[in-house]
C-alpha cells in the first residue's frame, strides 16, 4: 500500500532516489577523502623528476594508457605475474592517475627495472624486433623528437599548485634537468626514464 503510494508519486520518488544515491556516496566515497590509506604517500614516494614527468606526458600523448593499465589487483594471478598489488598511496602525486582498466598489453605498474633501457628502446622502436608476436604499435618518432624544455617548469609549477611537493628550486632547475649533452633530451629518453621508475617502491622479493 505505502509502496504503491511512493511509486505513483513522482516527485517523492525522485527525492527518495536522490537520497538513496547520495547515501551511497556518503558511505562509500566521502570517507576515502579522509582516510590516511588513500591520500597519504607511501614511505619513500617522491614526485617524478623533470625528465620522468616529460616521459609521463609522452606516455599520455601516445595513448600508452589505452592499452596498458597501471593497476595490479590484489589477486594471486596478478601478483604472481606483476608483483605487489597497487596501493593508493603510490599514486597520490599522479595528476591525472593512469590506472586504466583496458589491458591489450600487460600491466605496467611495476615495469620499472624489469628490462634494461636498451630493451625498452628496441621495443618502442619496433616491438616485433624483440617480441615477434607483438601487436603493439611502433613509436619511431620518439627517437627524433626532442622534449620541449621551455614547458617543463610550467608543468612542474602546475603540479605544485595541486599539492605535489615540488620545491621552487625544482621549478627553477626544470629546464636544465631535461637537457642531455646541452640539448633537450630525445623523447625516448624521457619515456624510458618514466617507465624505469614505475612501481619501484613496492615489490615482492622474487
Ligand atoms: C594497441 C595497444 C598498445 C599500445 C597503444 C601500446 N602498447 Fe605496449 N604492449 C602492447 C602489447 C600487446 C604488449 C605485449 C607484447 C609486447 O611485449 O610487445 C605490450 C608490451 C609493452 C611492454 C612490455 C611489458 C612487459 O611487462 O613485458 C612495455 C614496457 C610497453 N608495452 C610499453 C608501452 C608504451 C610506453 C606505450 C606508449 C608509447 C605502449 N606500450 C603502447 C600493446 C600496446
Amino acid at each position: 500500500m505505502n509502496h504503491e503510494f511512493v511509486e505513483k508519486n513522482l516527485p517523492l520518488m525522485v527525492v527518495l532516489i536522490v537520497f538513496a544515491i547520495s547515501f551511497g556516496f556518503l558511505v562509500e566515497i566521502v570517507p576515502l577523502f579522509f582516510s590516511k590509506q588513500t591520500n597519504e604517500p607511501i614511505q619513500g614516494l617522491k614526485p617524478l623528476t623533470a625528465l620522468q614527468l616529460e616521459g609521463r606526458d609522452i606516455y599520455i600523448r601516445e595513448g600508452c594508457n589505452t592499452c596498458h593499465s597501471q593497476m595490479i589487483r590484489p589477486f594471486r594471478a596478478e601478483t604472481e605475474r606483476y608483483g605487489h598489488y597497487s596501493v593508493a598511496g603510490e599514486s597520490v602525486y599522479d595528476h591525472p592517475f593512469l590506472w586504466g582498466s583496458k589491458r591489450t598489453g600487460p600491466d605496467l605498474a611495476r615495469v620499472g627495472g624489469r628490462y634494461s633501457d636498451e630493451w625498452h628502446k628496441a621495443h618502442l622502436y619496433n616491438p616485433r624486433d624483440v617480441v615477434p608476436e607483438s601487436n603493439m604499435p611502433a613509436f619511431p618518432w620518439l627517437f627524433e623528437q626532442r622534449v620541449n624544455a621551455e614547458d617543463t617548469p610550467k608543468k612542474i609549477a602546475t603540479l605544485q599548485t595541486l599539492g605535489v611537493p615540488y620545491t621552487d628550486e625544482d621549478i627553477a632547475s626544470a629546464s636544465d634537468s631535461v637537457m642531455i649533452n646541452g640539448q633537450p633530451a630525445y623523447e625516448i629518453d624521457a619515456l624510458v626514464a618514466y617507465l624505469q621508475n614505475l612501481g619501484l617502491l613496492l615489490k615482492y622479493k622474487r
